[in-house]
């Protein structure tokens, strides 16, 4: 299709039109709760089928499920640790049992050890990498290709603030979240032209059970530079409404991006 051709397909539909997801299939890890859950509500919102992925909190999951198909949308749950070798193929078995291919890919889930610099074990280090890190590639190497034979797919990493602002009792966490914004980047530029994006959404302080986690004092001089310009903590709405752009039609010409979802902390 010639370049007008293109511009008369996109006039004719509506810019809500661009948000609707009624036809695809989306994959978002740890969706039991926090900012997986807030996303797999609203990408169910405009029509995406959900394949809900937890680790441990089975009654959880079926929870946020239950709530999805209450609405009238359609869920199906995975499990897997992903911080464990194989359990990104154990994903790729259950839902090739369940006959589903991942048009949307959202890698969430993600494990934070806060923990003084000095302290951090080798075990808090395999943990934390093979979780947010590791098993990031091998999820985009397992589902990546269908997108490509398709002919249309996205893939959006949840970062962190963390990643221009690291918090001192979180060494690894941090880094592992500005490794995977360097790998989002690199893959973006690959699938460019296969009608995939890809890109990362950075939340700052996002009111979700990981916020209980006892986090060792931080000096105050360095606690000044955490805090968030408008003064509050933001909700998973926050993140989800990014991610149905990002996921959407609508996102079609955003790839390769980091985008603070943070009330200003970033800066
Ligand atoms: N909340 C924030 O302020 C904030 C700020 C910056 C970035 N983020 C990022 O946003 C994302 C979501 O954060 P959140 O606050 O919503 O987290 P959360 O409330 O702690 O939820 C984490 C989710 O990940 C799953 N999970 C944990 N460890 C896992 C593992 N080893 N393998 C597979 N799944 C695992 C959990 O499943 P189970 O419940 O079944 O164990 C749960 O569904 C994370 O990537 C986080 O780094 C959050």
């Amino acid at each position: 299709m010639g370049l007008v051709g293109y511009r008369l397909k996109t006039y004719v539909m509506t810019l809500s039109g661009q948000f609707k997801l009624n036809d695809k299939t989306a994959l978002i890890t740890g969706a039991s709760q926090g900012i997986g859950k807030g996303i797999a509500f609203a990408l169910a919102e405009f029509g995406a089928e959900i394949i809900l992925h937890y680790r441990k909190d089975r009654p959880e999951a079926e929870a946020v499920a239950d709530e999805i198909r209450k609405k009238g949308g359609k869920v199906y749950l995975v499990q897997a640790d992903l911080s464990r070798s194989g359990s990104v193929a154990f994903i790729a078995d259950q839902l090739e049992q369940l006959q589903k291919t991942p048009d949307i890919l959202v890698i969430n889930a993600s494990v934070q050890i806060p923990v003084e610099w000095e302290k951090v074990t080798a075990e808090d280090f395999d943990t934390q990498v093979n979780t947010n890190f590791k098993s990031t590639l091998q999820l985009m190497q397992t589902f990546a290709p269908a997108m490509i034979t398709n002919g249309w797919g996205r893939i959006l990493t949840i970062g962190s603030v963390q990643q221009t602002k690291p918090h001192p009792a979180m060494i690894v966490y941090a880094a592992t979240k500005s490794a995977v914004l360097n790998m989002v980047q690199n893959l973006a530029m690959q699938l460019a032209d296969k009608n995939i994006t890809v890109n990362n959404l950075a939340p700052g302080v996002i009111g979700t059970p990981r916020l209980e986690q006892e986090v060792p004092p931080v000096p105050e001089r360095i606690n000044k530079r955490m805090e968030t310009p408008t003064g509050d903590i933001g909700d998973p709405k926050d993140c989800a409404a990014l991610a149905v752009l990002l996921c959407s039609e609508a996102g079609r010409f955003i790839t390769g991006q980091n985008i603070f979802v943070d009330g200003g902390m970033s800066l």
